[in-house]
């Protein structure tokens, strides 16, 4: 009897909230009504949205000409995607995150391993797979330089048959999917390590740049008077089975950007140099960039991608809507 009293004043309570909503009965009104949700993770990220967004527009007392303003900017960012063009992930990264998700994801490992950096709007899936030694450059022109050393476990062993996928802009700061024909394939490629997880191979010097700034996410920017640059990098995505795979990328030091990355994917143990001379390098004759990516033993099958190969995102949606 009194469980059934406690229930119909419960409903008798939520009744009267629904019918009179106000600024300070909204969220808890709008949370009630998802509780349904059986997805309990997925019933836990929207009520921590519906929380947040909430609190967002009261601390700003949000207008309503503001709010159609966010609404315009949305829209336009969700226009500018494409399956060579990710707006919504150039978005992310310009906010931090990109970089905060990343940040999290690290803290999950077990051991002390190589930090993640973006993956950035420019990675794509089947680039051509090549021998150690192999040059990544097929159109492009600027300074070669050999990339080289070891991926390793968190005790320093070499872990053979790694795959490293590697991808870079060239010499005018644009990466293929950029281009006039972004099916052509230039400056990416995929590597195994040998026996003793040793790497190399050939590449542009690396070259700092300027994000996409011909979109929503580039008017953003200019308002916010930011730069837009990055600072000079190549991307690496390392996975080898029995460890978490490896998303980051290195930044070339003394960099005019270096310390304000527009997407901020620096961090200290990313930083290298570009060596001339090196004789321990497998190509002396070449300036070299020496680093050893070292990757934690995985505990689940968790992503590291902060991102996708832009044609696997738009061929998703397509997907889930038929
Ligand atoms: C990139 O490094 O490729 C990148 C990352 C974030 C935004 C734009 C570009
Ligand atoms: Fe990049």
């Amino acid at each position: 009897m009194a469980g059934i009293l406690a229930r119909n004043e419960a409903k008798r309570r939520k009744e009267e909230a629904m019918r009179a909503i106000n600024e300070h009965t909204i969220t808890d009104a709008a949370i009630e009504q998802m509780a349904s949700t059986s997805n309990p993770r997925m019933r836990q990220i929207m009520e921590s949205l519906v929380r947040h967004l909430h609190s967002f527009a009261r601390e700003i007392d949000l207008t309503p000409a503001e709010w159609l303003e966010g609404i315009r900017f949305l829209t336009a960012v969700g226009q500018k995607c494409t399956a060579h063009r990710q707006e919504f992930i150039l978005l992310s990264d310009t906010l931090g995150l990109s970089a905060l998700v990343n940040a999290l994801h690290d803290k999950r490992a077990s051991e002390t391993v190589t930090k993640s950096s973006l993956l950035g709007p420019f990675y794509r899936q089947d680039a051509p797979m090549m021998s150690l030694g192999d040059s990544i450059i097929s159109q492009s022109e600027g300074t070669e330089v050999v990339f080289y050393g070891r991926v390793i476990d968190s005790a320093g062993r070499g872990i053979s048959d790694a795959l490293i996928q590697v991808w870079e802009p060239d010499e005018t700061g644009n990466y293929d999917l950029q281009k006039h024909d972004p099916s052509v394939m230039d400056l990416r490629g995929c590597f195994r390590t040998d026996s003793e997880g040793r790497y190399h191979f050939r590449g542009l010097c690396p070259l700092g740049y300027m994000i996409p700034m011909d979109g929503p996410v580039g008017d953003m920017i200019r308002a916010q008077k930011r730069h837009g640059y990055r600072p000079a990098h190549i991307h690496f995505v390392i996975g080898a089975p029995g460890y978490r795979e490896l998303v980051t990328a290195l930044y070339v030091g003394g960099d005019p950007h270096i310390d304000s990355d527009t997407v901020f994917g620096v961090d200290e143990s990313l930083i290298i140099a570009v060596n001339k001379g090196d004789r321990s390098s497998p190509l002396p004759s070449l300036p070299s960039i020496r680093y050893d990516f070292r990757l934690a033993t995985a505990k689940d099958q968790m992503s590291g991608r902060v991102g996708a190969d832009p044609s696997q995102i738009t061929h998703g949606v397509a997907e889930n809507r038929a």
